[in-house]
């Protein structure tokens, strides 16, 4: 016994170095395959606009690598970066002074919307407060392996919503929902949008019952969500999940969109809908 190591430790675990030019080259590919996601919000929502099916008041800003790097590490910002978190809280905080607080805000992927208080419900416009929600998305958004980055910050118009319970870690009011699959303007079918066996920590013990009651479309809102998703895939193209949520007064408003194959699809409660063959024959 020598007292020496069998192995070269330091060779076992070699963490290659980046010199900062490489580093910017991995994170602007990186930022590239982000924008190029067919998810992202940037790439779906356009559509949504010009097909004009009803949707929140929405305003995006753009964030670059360096500032959602700078914001996750918790290092201090560089004079640039200074210069588009400054941009970031005011453009929020104008969004905000027009359109009242609570705003809802998500990156381009993901709402982190689990951790309602602490994520996508914006309570108010202090810098502090914008920051510690914005660090919040972009966490979990990472955490989770959803992307790397987001091409942009999402700002909503919080809809007036009649939820019958809160749910999860964060409170989220749970409120009626329905998720749509289409494929290039044919529907397939849809669910309600919140599986039983999903909710946590409700805050009412006649929480299944509260559920039960928000889970069936009337003739009106099946029309309304056939139409808009045959309407918004056929101009997309492809297979895609279309998000609704009801507004206390009843209307509904499409709010998210995802590829159908990456969404989930809940097979016990999905309602096939089989339209009507058309008649070829003459
Ligand atoms: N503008 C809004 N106003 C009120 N509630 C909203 C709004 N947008 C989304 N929500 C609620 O937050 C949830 C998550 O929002 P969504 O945009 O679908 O994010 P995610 O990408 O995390 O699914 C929705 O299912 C809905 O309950
Ligand atoms: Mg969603």
């Amino acid at each position: 016994m020598t007292g020496k190591t069998p192995f070269d430790l330091d060779s076992l675990f070699v963490i290659p170095e980046f010199d900062e030019s490489q580093m910017k080259t991995m994170m602007a590919e990186a930022y590239e395959r982000c924008q190029a996601n067919p998810n992202a919000f940037s790439n779906w929502f356009p559509a949504v606009e010009v097909a004009g099916i009803r949707h929140p008041k929405t305003s995006t800003i753009t964030l670059s690598p360096e500032l959602q790097s700078t914001l996750l590490d918790g290092k201090p910002a560089d004079a640039q970066v200074e210069t588009q978190i400054d941009a970031l809280v005011q453009a929020i905080q104008t969004f905000g002074t027009e359109h009242g607080y609570p705003l809802f805000i998500k990156t381009a992927f993901t709402s982190a919307k689990h951790y309602w208080s602490e994520a996508c419900a914006l309570p108010d416009g202090h810098p502090q407060t914008i920051l510690a929600h914005v660090c919040e998305l972009l966490n979990f958004q990472g955490m989770n392996g959803i992307e790397t980055f987001t091409p942009e910050l999402v700002v909503r118009k919080m809809i007036d919503v009649a939820p019958v319970f809160t749910a999860f870690e964060g409170q989220m009011p749970v409120t009626e929902e329905y998720r749509v699959f289409a494929r290039d303007g044919v529907i397939e079918g849809y669910q309600p949008y919140w599986p039983v066996d999903s909710i946590q920590k409700p805050s009412i013990a006649a929480w299944q019952e509260a559920l039960k009651a928000i889970s069936t479309p009337t003739g009106k809102d099946l029309d309304f969500m056939i139409n808009a998703s045959e309407r918004i895939t056929r101009s997309l193209k492809g297979y895609w999940s279309v998000d609704f949520l009801k507004d206390k007064e009843g209307k509904l408003w499409l709010i998210d969109m995802a590829e159908g194959h990456r969404s989930y699809r809940n097979e016990a409660d999905f309602r096939i809908i089989t339209q009507p063959e058309q008649d070829l024959s003459c």
